[in-house]
């Protein structure tokens, strides 16, 4: 069986003001649709047998609220998404046998053609018993990815040669020009899988706990654990992973830079906005009326009582604003 397993425990700073820790990306409704990006993803992920969404625990009404459908597993401590992993893990094992999981993030922009994908990885971790994820064509050398470098082709997917979790922009050119694909984020593999490969590296005293089967003890071993997210704590370590090209479009509307991109040289526009002699801007707002006048290539963005600006090609530097603010968390 597939079980479906939704990651929706992040705090998608870098969409600040818009997305903050109390209102994070995946409960936004970006773009042309009005369903938040968390129910869009339960939708696509309809096909699966079983659906969860791990979480944290200030974020478990919303998520009940949204996706009513699924079984809401609450991590003991936000950790990233390498410790949520494992201990997803841990309750799909004991609740389902020979489940395979197909873990997404909650917080992606996907086109047509996911399912096909999606179902080619579950076949593929099924068979090879083997960690699957799935990769993205680059366009640019963005720093914010994970890179998988592809080896042997074997017809619905290849082997895996290295995976490179956010390298540096130099690094980034050389993976891109070395034919790497991006890391979408999305994975297939077995509970066992998945706990084997985990369990020999910086997670492997928590993969203990939640072996033992004491709820105590594992709540200890998560206050424990350095954040660290399943990129770094298992992928880039594991041998034996494997890459399903994805078939569809895919954006993880990162930050606000992203939106300037999809609009391609126009005004992105969010909410209620003139804009007079202006591009290439991102004009963001919940229920402001914002103007841009004789400006190029700037975000404006005002939610709530924040207001943000910053050149779009600087977007990435809200993370110094959130870290100023000390809103992660
Ligand atoms: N349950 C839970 N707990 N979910 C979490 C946590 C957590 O502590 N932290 C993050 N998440 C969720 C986010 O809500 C998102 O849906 C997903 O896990 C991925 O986390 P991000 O924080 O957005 O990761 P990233 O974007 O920096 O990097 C990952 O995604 C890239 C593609 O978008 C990596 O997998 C990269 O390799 C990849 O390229
Ligand atoms: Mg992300």
């Amino acid at each position: 069986t597939t079980a479906a397993v939704l990651l929706a425990g992040g705090t998608g700073t870098r969409l600040y003001p818009a997305s903050r820790s109390h209102r994070p990306k995946q409960f936004l409704a970006l773009g042309d649709d009005d369903r938040s990006l968390l129910r869009r993803t339960a939708d696509r992920a309809a096909f699966a047998d079983d659906l969860f969404v791990v979480t944290r625990d200030s974020y478990a009404d919303r998520v009940r609220e949204a996706v009513p459908e699924a079984t809401v597993l609450v991590e003991p401590a936000g950790r990233d998404t390498g410790p949520a992993l494992a201990y997803a893990a841990s309750e799909v094992s004991d609740r389902l046998d020979d489940a395979v999981m197909l873990c997404l993030p909650s917080d992606h922009v996907v086109g047509e053609g996911f399912r096909d994908t999606a179902e080619t990885a579950v076949s593929v971790a099924e068979r090879t018993g083997d960690l699957v994820t799935l990769g993205v064509e680059p366009d640019r050398p963005a720093t914010g990815y994970g890179y998988i470098q592809p080896g042997a082709d074997h017809g619905d997917h290849y082997a895996v040669r290295q995976f490179r979790e956010k390298p540096d922009a130099a690094t980034a050119r050389e993976l891109v020009d070395a034919g790497c694909l991006w890391n979408a984020g999305m994975f297939a593999w077995t509970p066992d899988a998945f706990l084997d490969a985990a369990g020999d590296g910086p997670l492997a005293p928590l993969v203990t706990a939640l072996e033992t089967e004491d709820g105590e003890s594992a709540d200890s071993a998560f206050d424990a654990v350095d954040p660290v997210s399943v990129d770094y704590a298992v992928l880039e370590r594991a041998s034996g992973v494997r890459l399903v090209p994805a078939g569809f479009d895919w954006d993880d509307v990162g930050a606000w830079d992203a939106l300037a991109r999809r609009a391609d040289g126009d005004n992105a526009t969010l909410g209620e906005a003139l804009t007079i002699d202006a591009a290439g801007n991102v004009v963001a707002s919940d229920d402001k009326h914002v103007s841009v006048v004789g400006a190029d290539d700037l975000v404006v963005a005002a939610f709530d009582d924040r207001v943000l600006v910053v050149p779009v090609d600087e977007a990435q530097r809200v993370r110094e604003v959130v870290a100023e603010l000390r809103e992660n968390g």
